[in-house]
């Protein structure tokens, strides 16, 4: 890593990673890994977007990732608010870097303006996980990702439907390498540290339960909405534990519609990667909002029941375990899977193509082809 926030280095030297908020970190922790092992010289820069301990530092210490080389600070704010004050920031750092690529992965607000601001100074923009598609354009990800993907000169897939997007969308061929999951090379990276018994002991789980983690604006930014899916939660909770580490979007509307009013809802801070992938193992079922954790599921083979009405990742579906569901038909799904109906109607065809815990070391080899 360089040393120096902000300190001048001679043009072309330096790939920069642009990471904010939490899925970021685990995306880029391979990547890091691998270019590291190649020499190349990198930096981290970490915009600020995610900032709570949870959200943010724990991933660092957990998986190897480099303290950052410099933080922007920006924070929370409104699309617009956030996103200027990235653009801002970025700018300055990318004037002082002259970083000879930028990697940008996924589809937050800080993969976008890192990407706006790379193509605006001539820099090369690296996407991983490019191509995701959910074809709804109500979800701030949706816009994120087709932008950045326009103005991308290296496109890193993780299937191959996200492909086939980049073509459609006159993405030329060349550019696109479909690279495998790094997220997921994250997670086999550390199989043997999810020891579900010794979570059992320390979080004072009980035998059977359902995981749950929600922090999509169309689930948690609505109080109706809210309060509906409270009560489907607490009919799960009337046949099984409900364990639900809080993103701190939701916090406050789960709270105010009496969620962890049912003695058989735990709601716990969010978790660092170690004990949240521990925990997801550990369960019965998982039922979620998330776009890594359907991935994650998929190859931990617990059933993924998604509170979202389109995928962007439907390999989770073809491959995996994943099912889209609406709030209405949790408990009965619940239900069934707690009664042997293992999956709840998915199958666990086969691990997707390329999702083999090296993805990482495939985008650093096409990166260093193109560093010379
Ligand atoms: C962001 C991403 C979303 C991703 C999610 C992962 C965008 C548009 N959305 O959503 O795609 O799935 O991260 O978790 O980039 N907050 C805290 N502490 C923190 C961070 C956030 O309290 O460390 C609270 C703030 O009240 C903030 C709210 O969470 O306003 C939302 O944070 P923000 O980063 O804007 O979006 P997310 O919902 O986290
Ligand atoms: N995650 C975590 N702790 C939690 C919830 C999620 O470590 O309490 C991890 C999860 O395993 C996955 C990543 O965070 O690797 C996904 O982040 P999130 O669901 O916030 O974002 P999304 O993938 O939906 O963009």
């Amino acid at each position: 890593m360089s040393s120096a926030p902000n300190s001048t280095v001679e043009p072309g030297a330096e790939v920069v990673h642009i990471v904010g908020a939490r899925p970021n970190f685990v995306k880029a922790a391979p990547v890091v890994a691998a270019l590291e092992s190649r020499g190349i010289r990198q930096a981290v820069v970490h915009t600020g977007q995610h900032y709570d301990d949870r959200m943010s530092a724990v991933f660092f210490r957990e998986l190897g990732l480099p303290r950052p080389d410099v933080d922007l600070g920006v924070g929370s704010g409104s699309h617009a608010a956030q996103t200027a004050a990235l653009l801002v920031g970025l700018e300055q750092e990318f004037t002082n870097r002259s970083p000879a690529f930028v990697i940008v992965y996924g589809d937050v607000n800080s993969t976008l303006a890192a990407a706006l601001v790379a193509a605006k100074l001539h820099i090369p923009v690296a996407h991983v996980e490019a191509g995701l598609r959910s074809f709804d354009w109500s979800m701030p990800e949706e816009v994120n990702r087709r932008v950045t993907d326009q103005l991308s000169d290296l496109c890193f897939a993780t299937s191959p439907e996200a492909v086939a997007h980049l073509a459609n969308e006159g993405i030329a061929p060349e550019s696109v390498h479909l690279v495998g999951n790094p997220m997921i090379d994250t997670l086999l990276a550390n199989l043997d540290r999810f020891d579900v018994a010794a979570l059992r002991g320390t979080r004072d789980l009980p035998d059977t339960y359902v995981a749950a983690t929600l922090h999509r604006p169309a689930n948690v930014d609505d109080p109706a909405t809210v309060a509906r899916l409270v009560a489907r939660l607490h009919e799960v909770a009337d046949s099984v534990d409900v364990v639900m580490p809080v993103h701190p979007r939701g916090r406050a509307a789960f709270e105010a519609a009496g969620l962890g009013d049912h003695p058989r809802v735990h709601l716990l801070e969010p978790l660092g990667y170690v004990e949240f992938v521990t925990l997801v193992r550990g369960s019965t079922a998982v039922v979620t909002d998330s776009g890594g954790v359907q991935e994650e599921t998929t190859i931990l083979g617990v059933p993924c029941l998604t509170l979202r009405p389109n995928t962007e990742r439907p390999i989770t579906i073809t491959h995996g375990t994943n099912r889209l569901v609406v709030e209405s038909e949790l408990p009965g799904l619940v239900a069934k899977i707690l009664a042997g109906d293992a999956l709840g109607g998915t199958t666990l065809a086969e691990v997707p193509p390329l999702w083999d815990g090296r993805a990482g070391e495939r985008i650093a080899a096409v990166l260093a082809g193109e560093l010379g």
